[in-house]
Order: C-alpha cells, then sequence, then structure tokens
C-alpha cells in the first residue's frame, strides 16, 4: 500500500512507543472534566437512570463507529485532520473544511476548559489550605448560637420544611414533567398575574382571570398544568403532615440536635457557595491559574508524543483510577449510598425529556473527544496492525466506566448531605466541599484527592487539545513542536482570558451576558459542544462511511471479522448519522421536542 504520509514527512511528528501507551493517551483525552464535573450534573439535572441508560446507547451506537472512523483516518493518513483529508481525499478535497473545522474547534474548547482547570486548581491550594475548616468552624458557632435562641416550635417548623422538600424534591421533579416546559411558564405567568389581581388595587381575580383565558392556546396550557400543579400540592402537603407527624413524636433534644445540625449545613453551604463565587468572579486569579495549566499542558506537548503525553499519560492515568476509586470505597460507607446507586442506575421514565436525550447524544461526542479531530490526529501516531474497533471498545468503556465511578462518587454524598442532585454545573464545585466541611479533619484529605483527581483529568485532556491545533503547524506548515506548542498554546490562551473574566463584575466582559443572553465562556462552551462537536462528528460519519476510499477503509480493517465490519459500516452509514441529524434539526427549530 502507498504511504501518504511519507511525501512531506516531518520530523518532528512523533509515534507511541507502545499500544498500552497509545491506549492511555487515548483515554486521558477522553477522561476529563466531562467525566468528573459535567456528567454528574447533567445527569442530576435529567433525574438520572433513565438518561445514564441513553448515554450509554449513544455511546455505543454514535460515539463508538466514530471513534473507530476517526482513528481510521488518522492512521491511514498518519496527518493530523487538515492533512488527513487532503492525504486521503486529494489536495483539493473539500473535506479538508472538516480538519479546519476541527481546528478551530479545538482552539474554542481549550480556551475555556483551561478556565474550568483553573477553578480546579485553585481549590487544590484551597484544599491544602484547608479551607474548609474555618467555614465549618464559624458555620458551628453559629448553629449552636442558633441551638440557643431559637424557640422549640420554631426549630420543629424549619425542621418539618426540610424533611418534607427533600421527601418530595425527586417525585415533584418527576410529576412536573408531565406538563410540557411551555405550559409551565404559562402557569407561572397565570399564577403572578392572578397575585397582583388578588392584591389590593388589583383588577381583581375574577376579572384577570377571564382576561387572561381569552386567549385559547394560553387557557389550553392552563388547563394542562392545573391537574398537574394540584397534584403537586398534594404531594408536599402529604410530605408536610407525614414530617410534622414525624417530628411531633421527637423529643425536644433530638429536635434541637437536628435543627442545629440543619443550621451549620445552611451556613456552609452558603459560605462554600459565596467562595466558589469569588472564586468565579475574580477574573485575574482565573487568569492567573488558566496561565499556570496552560504552561503545563504546553511543556507536555512540546515534549513530544511519546515522551511527553504518553509518558505523562502513563502516570497520570493510573493515578487518576487510584484516586477515584479511593473516593468510591469512602462514598460507598455513606449513607447516600443506596439511594444514589437507585438515582444513578434504576430507570425512571417521566423524568427523561426529549431534550434530555439529545443532551446525553452531544455530551457522548464531547467526553469521548469526538467531533474535532482529536482522535484523527492521535490516530495519525498509531502504528499499523492494531485492531481499531478492540481499541476502541476499550477507550470507550475506560471512559463510560469513569464517568459512572465518578456518580457513585459524587450522589452518595450529595445525598448523604440533604443536598440537591440537579445543582447545575456547581455540584462539583459548591456540593462536595460541603461534605468536606462536614467530615471534619478527615476532609482535608479526601478534598485534595478530589480536586487533584479533577486536575489530573482536565490535564490529558487539553493535552489532546492542543495537540490537535499544534500538529497542524508541525505537520503542514513545518514548525518545530516546541514552537508550535508554544506561540499556539500562547495564543490560545491569551483567548482564553475573556473567558476568564466573563464572571468578573469589574470587567466589560460582565455585559456580554445581558446582550448576548449567554456570559462570554458559556457562549463558547455551547458553540463548540452543542453546534461544532455534532456537525464535525456528522461530517467524519458521512466521510468516514460514504467517501473514504474504499482501499483504504478495505486496508484499516483487514483482519476483521465480516460481522465486526458490516456492523460498524451498518452504524456509521445509517444509525449515527441519522441520530446526529436529528440533533442539529432540533437544535436549528426544525424538529420541536420538548
Ligand atoms: N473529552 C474531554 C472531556 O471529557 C474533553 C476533550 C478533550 C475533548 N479533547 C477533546 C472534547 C476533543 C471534544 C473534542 O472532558
Amino acid at each position: 500500500m502507498s504511504d501518504p504520509s511519507l511525501d512531506n514527512y516531518s520530523p518532528d511528528r512523533g509515534q507511541w512507543g507502545s499500544r498500552l501507551g497509545f491506549i492511555l493517551a487515548a483515554a486521558g483525552s477522553a477522561v476529563g472534566l466531562g467525566n468528573i464535573w459535567k456528567f454528574p450534573y447533567i445527569t442530576g439535572e435529567n433525574g438520572g437512570g433513565l438518561f445514564v441508560l441513553v448515554y450509554l446507547v449513544c455511546i455505543a451506537l454514535v460515539g463508538l463507529p466514530i471513534m473507530v472512523g476517526e482513528l481510521m483516518i488518522g492512521r491511514a493518513a498518519r496527518k493530523q485532520p487538515v492533512g488527513a483529508f487532503t492525504a486521503l481525499s486529494g489536495p483539493s478535497s473539500g473535506w479538508r473544511i472538516v480538519g479546519w473545522l476541527g481546528i478551530i474547534t479545538g482552539f474554542i474548547i481549550l480556551s475555556y476548559y483551561i478556565v474550568v482547570a483553573g477553578w480546579a486548581m485553585d481549590y487544590t491550594l484551597k484544599s491544602v489550605a484547608n479551607f474548609t475548616d474555618p467555614i465549618a468552624e464559624t458555620a458551628s458557632a453559629e448553629a449552636k448560637a442558633y441551638r440557643a435562641t431559637t424557640p422549640l416550635e420554631e426549630m420543629r417548623a424549619a425542621l418539618v420544611v426540610d424533611r418534607a422538600n427533600r421527601a418530595t424534591v425527586e417525585k415533584v421533579a418527576e410529576v412536573r414533567g408531565e406538563a410540557p416546559r411551555s405550559a409551565w411558564k404559562a402557569w407561572e405567568i397565570y399564577q403572578k398575574a392572578l397575585t397582583e389581581a388578588a392584591a389590593p388595587g388589583g383588577a381583581g381575580v375574577a376579572t384577570a382571570e377571564a382576561a387572561l383565558l381569552e386567549d385559547a392556546e394560553f387557557a389550553r396550557k392552563i388547563d394542562l398544568v392545573r391537574p398537574v400543579a394540584a397534584r403537586i400540592d398534594k404531594l408536599r402537603a402529604d410530605a408536610k403532615a407525614e414530617a410534622a407527624a414525624f417530628y411531633a413524636a421527637a423529643e425536644p433534644k433530638q429536635i434541637r440536635d437536628a435543627a442545629e445540625t440543619l443550621d451549620r449545613r445552611h451556613h456552609i453551604a452558603d459560605a462554600v457557595g459565596k467562595a466558589f463565587g469569588t472564586v468565579v468572579t475574580d477574573g485575574w486569579t482565573g487568569t492567573f491559574w488558566a496561565l499556570l495549566f496552560m504552561l503545563i499542558t504546553v511543556l507536555v506537548v512540546a515534549g513530544g508524543v511519546s515522551s511527553g503525553i504518553e509518558r505523562v499519560s502513563r502516570v497520570l492515568m493510573p493515578l487518576l483510577v487510584g484516586i477515584l476509586v479511593v473516593m468510591v470505597a469512602y462514598s460507598a460507607f455513606q449513607p447516600g449510598f443506596g439511594p444514589a446507586v437507585s438515582f444513578v442506575f434504576e430507570p425512571n421514565p417521566s423524568r427523561l425529556k426529549a431534550s434530555g436525550v439529545l443532551e446525553a447524544l452531544g455530551h457522548a461526542f464531547f467526553t469521548l473527544s469526538l467531533g474535532m479531530g482529536a482522535m484523527i490526529t492521535y490516530g495519525s501516531y498509531q502504528a499499523k496492525k492494531e485492531n481499531l474497533v478492540r481499541q476502541s471498545i476499550l477507550i470507550a468503556g475506560l471512559d463510560t466506566a469513569i464517568a459512572l465511578l465518578a456518580c457513585l462518587m459524587l450522589f452518595p454524598i450529595i445525598f448523604s448531605y440533604g443536598q440537591e442532585p440537579a445543582a447545575g454545573p456547581g455540584l462539583v464545585f459548591k456540593s462536595m466541599p460541603l461534605a468536606f466541611a462536614e467530615i471534619g479533619s478527615g476532609g482535608m484529605l479526601l478534598a485534595i484527592l478530589f480536586f487533584a483527581l479533577l486536575v489530573v483529568a482536565a490535564l490529558t485532556s487539553a493535552i489532546s487539545l492542543l495537540e490537535v491545533v499544534a500538529s497542524y503547524f508541525i505537520d503542514q506548515r513545518g514548525w518545530s513542536r516546541g514552537k508550535a506548542a508554544w506561540i499556539i498554546g500562547g495564543v490560545i490562551f491569551l483567548f482564553g482570558v475573556p473567558s476568564a473574566f466573563s464572571f468578573d463584575p469589574d470587567f466589560a466582559l460582565a455585559s456580554w451576558e445581558p446582550t448576548f443572553g449567554k456570559s462570554f465562556f458559556d457562549t463558547m462552551d455551547y458553540l463548540a459542544s452543542n453546534w461544532l462537536l455534532p456537525i464535525g462528528g456528522l461530517l467524519v460519519a458521512i466521510y468516514a462511511g460514504w467517501f473514504m476510499p474504499k482501499r483504504i477503509r478495505r486496508a484499516e480493517l483487514e483482519g476483521m471479522s465480516a460481522a465486526v465490519i458490516q456492523g460498524w459500516l451498518g452504524l456509521i452509514r445509517y444509525v449515527a448519522p441519522a441520530l446526529v441529524a436529528l440533533v442539529i434539526l432540533q437544535k436549528v427549530g426544525i424538529l420541536t421536542l420538548d
């Protein structure tokens, strides 16, 4: 077979030293903030079980075949994405654009990725300084004062509200799902209008109601919500009655103890939330950590493929798995472990919406590092004669296992400390420190381990993002590896500075949000994860399935059974493109699913 890489060979182009090294590096790219930070919070927001199941199906039917496709393209061409399409389909091939798209996507993702990684570094250092300790101390003092000064009945009432809330939060979210979101919006408007109309000087409830319900579409929505809202009210009332009965039977001392604990946790949650706010809104600190993180990333990439990326992955990946296992072992002994396991693994049909299915598919791309040529690039450093399907299964399997373990580490703690699983992006940065503060002295060690885990996971992923962009300049422009890593790393860092400042109220970038509806940071994430990756993935699937020269495809799949090859072709030609196209159509608004 002709080897397209031999023309235009660059001496700075590397190769993996071993099969294991490649697997660890590719898994290192896949396992990142997406697994430990993002997957648990979107699982929490989408109600657990069924979302996880859908995600697993997306990994198997869409992620896996596209990963095989990317590795195949890279290995056959021995080039990064732009060069790869040219090498395989000729210099005038329009597919080169896919490569360019990948480079731009990598540039964008890395620019805000280093900011989140920077927060994790900041938190690691804070943990070494035992930052939760003073928080816990102050909170304890405040809770003691609360206990000493608050009447028993008031404490009892606070406990009843808390117990009833916790008992119903999951169920309420489930029942809410029975009416569409747009109907709930109408309901909110309706309730607000009625409250205003009932106030002195208002138009009166009957008049306001009649005016609102004149709109047939609005009235239809209200009718949809009315029975659901009534059931939720009933659920809440029942839970309140149960909680009231529960605490009616309690001894005064029990009440005081429980109320003190509850109050302490409220104070800790407040302080921890404020601490996160301080980190996020301080652009200078964010920039400093992002710079430091980028510096480390550049040093590794400048070190080369086998002596930089592979060597670091060989150390960091086992370390990451080790830390995760220690954390899961800790969580397994927490009272919240049982509820957490059923939350993550029990399919719960009424909580998942169509938009959640799409989110699962989009996340499958992000978490497997697909859709922008990272796997094309890593595949290009691969020696021939490895079984790509088996390797992809290994990489995707490792990534999935780590995402699930991350859930089994987080949710037991969340449930044991009465936290909300649907807390959003702050889940890791707010809920975890709360648990660390409550645990006391051992909490410091866990906190250090946990945030170091986050940094390690982010580093091996950031390396792959930088490598994609840098390798273009190495392969196509003849730059030396060191020059490419430093210059490109520097430029991407500069582009990341606005992300670091996008929550800082003292800077003009904070006004991006009122203007564009999303912070600069979120705009970048949204653009990359919701548009660029799915589009890139779709194009890669179409190329690998339909347009890649048959001769090359056949050579790459040599030695695999006919069943495996047919299965892969079916997935990459039909299933994966159809599913991804569905996501894109829904995003464009051509398909509306609630
Ligand atoms: N997969 C990484 C994560 O889960 C992020 C990442 C690294 C990535 N390289 C990528 C995402 C390439 C998309 C494309 O955090």
